[in-house]
């Protein structure tokens, strides 16, 4: 049985002081929510004091990228090393990386394998632009995706995989149950070709794009969707937690 997640992507939201705040105004209504896996991403600065209130509480902390690197002459990046000492999850190859960072698959390769190597768990994000989806290539889009981003890395339940259409992301427009249920079984059976079966069904993959506390339980009540990466509706703190307690009521009811 696959444990769902709900992760929040903080994004290039919140300075140290705010982060501070906003984790203290939604921890202890995380901490209380059992059968769910919760993650918050703050920007990299907040790391270390995110962290330090997140110790002894069952919420748990992941960067929003990492470099490939372990170390050395490259001005301004993270290597896997730093964040190995501060958090347990990265997201790696969110679409607005791919968009405004020109990262390629074979970046966000490096940066997988990378992770893996030192422990940290990716979140490994994958969907289609407009013009795929209106065009249907969406399947086309997501398998290429997983076949460049996963290549030569041996089958591993430690990666997380979020289904984020790009045209869903910060739009107010999420993607309907069914067609977010549609990819995600599509992706669950292009792993299994990949990998295994086994592992296939084991891997959790998330939904994301216009989560809120309203449409959540849309996504979730398929059993196929384990939980949610939520951008926007993670910034506000009463939101975030009812999202992570929908998840865990309805979660809990299915299976
Ligand atoms: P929004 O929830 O703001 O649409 O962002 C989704 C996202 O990109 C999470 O990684």
């Amino acid at each position: 049985m696959r444990i769902p997640f709900v992760i929040g992507n903080w994004k290039m939201n919140t300075t140290v002081a705010q982060a501070t705040t906003l984790v203290r105004d939604m921890l202890a209504g995380l901490d209380r929510v059992k059968g769910v896996h919760k993650v918050l991403c703050p920007p990299f600065v907040s790391l270390s004091a995110v962290g330090d209130l997140l110790k002894g509480s069952s919420v748990m902390l992941g960067a929003q990228d990492m470099c490939a690197k372990t170390k050395g002459a490259y001005t301004g990046e993270i290597s896997p090393l730093m964040l190995a000492e501060l958090c347990q999850f990265v997201i790696l190859g969110h679409s607005e990386r791919r968009q405004y960072f020109g990262e390629t698959d074979q970046i966000v390769n490096a940066k997988i394998i990378s992770a893996l190597k030192h422990g940290l768990r990716p979140i490994f994000c994958i969907g289609e632009k407009l013009e795929d989806h209106e065009a249907g290539m969406t399947e086309e889009v997501v398998a290429r995706q997983l076949a460049e981003g996963l290549s030569a890395i041996t089958g591993s339940t430690a990666i997380v995989i979020a289904y984020e259409p790009v045209w869903a992301i910060g739009t107010g427009k999420a993607a309907s149950g069914e067609q977010a249920v549609a990819t995600i079984g599509f992706i669950r059976d292009t792993l299994a070709r990949l990998w295994t079966n086994e592992i296939a069904c084991n891997l959790a993959i998330l939904y994301g794009g216009s989560v809120t506390g309203d449409n959540i339980a849309e996504f979730v009540s398929y059993k196929e969707i384990d939980g949610a990466l939520v951008g926007g509706a993670s910034l506000r703190a009463e939101e975030f937690v009812h999202i992570a307690e929908q998840t865990a009521i309805i979660a809990k009811a299915s299976h």
